[in-house]
């Protein structure tokens, strides 16, 4: 198992790229099921979540090819309409295979996503709207079974904006010959990269990015080429260390408008932050760090990705913070790691009170899910001494080669085998 070992403080600065966004491209991956045809995906990053979306692909009967970020999918003859344990439990974004599935063969048998670290994370609003569009629904030793004789279209509202179900909803509509509309839809950006794939293939999607999302379907759907929009949490991730420990850290390829409500938090600390027209960001950490209260939102609410790395933040932060958790009900894993750093945080229920401390102190640290990972990194790169990062495969789901990066900002931080 990999480790990183970081030696703080750390100043951060020159130039870091911002790869494109996991949560965008792997909807968009499991979107080709709903085509025979040819289907290019570029500005995908080299993740491990990418990796086992090729893999459940593959297995479906799918013929892929990824390399230089970009991703080649095309049909091969025998398919299969499963998705097995050992690849869904490494990923929850596996469902999403779900919704293409049903819609292109009518039947589908995937294994129930186990929860993680972050929460029980049921899939009940997905099944809902699947039935919603006529599916027949069973649960077998683990398994969610789904047959459809017809499909057809429906008006579904969902009792919470997820974003998962938004997407599997939206995938299987997109190729039923009817209208469907989804209310209180998740308005996040890789819902509109998604909806703009969608359109590309055929289908006719409206309101993608508001919380009312009108779907004509199409009999068939064909092949695309498309860009996968920047990763907005792996630009966020470095906006935070920018203003941490930054002295003119310059971000590019990174998309500063789907980060309104971080960039409102950050300037309220004092950080300075400026964004040119090519949406370049350059970030300046400031003497004294203002303490600024956060709430999780659905987009464009400050997101929950974001939650673990502002809580390293307010660490420093000069006074008392408080990080209010409102979409998952077990994000805090991170905390008891940070106090091992000589942090000052205090858990009651799903509001985390910090007492910004002056310094914290390099220690071994153990990473529960993969933005816990990213938010004890930066901890590490602050942190007086020499921080362990252990199981930092978590981080690699959803960060493209980070100590690489973090290396060429001027951080003090290698890989290692434990
Ligand atoms: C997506 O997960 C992201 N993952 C998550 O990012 C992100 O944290 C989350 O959206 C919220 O923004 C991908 O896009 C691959 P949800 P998703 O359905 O779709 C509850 C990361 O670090 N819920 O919007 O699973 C659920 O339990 C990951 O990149 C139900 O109750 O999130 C949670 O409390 C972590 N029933 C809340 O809704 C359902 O059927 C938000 O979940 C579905 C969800």
């Amino acid at each position: 198992m990999e480790c990183f070992i970081i030696e703080g403080p750390n100043i951060v600065t020159g130039e870091v790229k911002i790869s494109g966004s996991k949560n965008s491209a792997l909807p968009i991956l499991f979107a080709t099921i709903l085509t025979d045809d040819k289907c290019i995906v570029e500005n995908v990053p080299e993740l491990s979540d990418i990796k086992t979306t090729y893999e459940l692909l593959a297995y479906c009967g799918k013929e892929c090819f990824f390399g230089f970020n970009r991703f080649e999918v095309s049909q091969s003859s025998n398919i299969k309409t499963e998705a097995p344990y050992d690849l869904v439990r490494k990923m929850r974004a596996s469902v999403l295979i779900a919704g293409p599935m049903l819609a292109k063969y009518k039947r589908v048998k995937f294994s129930m996503p186990g929860g993680c670290a972050i929460g029980v994370r049921p899939i009940d609003i997905h099944l809902d709207g699947f039935k919603k569009l006529g599916a027949d629904i069973k649960l077998e030793e683990g398994y969610v079974v789904m047959s459809a004789k017809h499909l057809h279209g429906a008006k579904i509202n969902l009792k919470f904006p997820s974003v998962g179900a938004t997407e599997n909803i939206m995938m299987a509509a997109s190729l039923i010959d009817d209208l469907t509309i989804i209310e209180n839809a998740a308005k996040e950006p890789e819902i509109v990269d998604l909806a703009e794939v969608l359109n590309k293939m055929g289908a006719c999607i409206e309101g993608a990015g508001s919380s009312f999302i009108k779907i004509r379907g199409k009999k068939r759907l064909f092949g695309f080429k498309h860009r996968v929009i920047p990763d907005r949490i792996e630009c966020g991730t470095f906006m935070i260390l920018g203003a941490l420990s930054g002295r003119r850290l310059v971000i590019k390829h990174g998309q500063p408008k789907h980060l309104d409500s971080l960039i409102r938090k950050l300037k309220m600390t004092g950080v300075f932050l400026d964004i040119d027209d090519e949406g370049t960001i350059i970030i300046d950490s400031s003497k004294l760090i203002k303490p600024v209260n956060i709430v999780t939102k659905p987009y464009p609410g400050f997101p929950t990705d974001l939650q673990a790395q502002w809580m390293s933040y307010m660490s420093v932060a000069n006074g008392r913070s408080i990080i209010t958790e409102k979409i998952f009900e077990n994000r805090f894993m991170h905390a008891a790691e940070l106090v091992r750093m000589g942090a000052n945080i205090n858990i009651k229920g799903n509001k985390a009170y910090i007492e910004g401390v002056k310094k914290l102190k390099g220690a071994t640290v153990m990473v529960s899910d993969l933005r816990a990972g990213a938010g004890l990194v930066l901890a590490g790169c602050i942190a007086d001494g020499v921080t362990k990062v252990r199981r930092v495969y978590h981080i690699d789901r959803g960060y493209e080669r980070i100590d690489e990066k973090l290396k060429l900002i001027g951080v003090k931080i290698k890989r290692e085998e434990e």
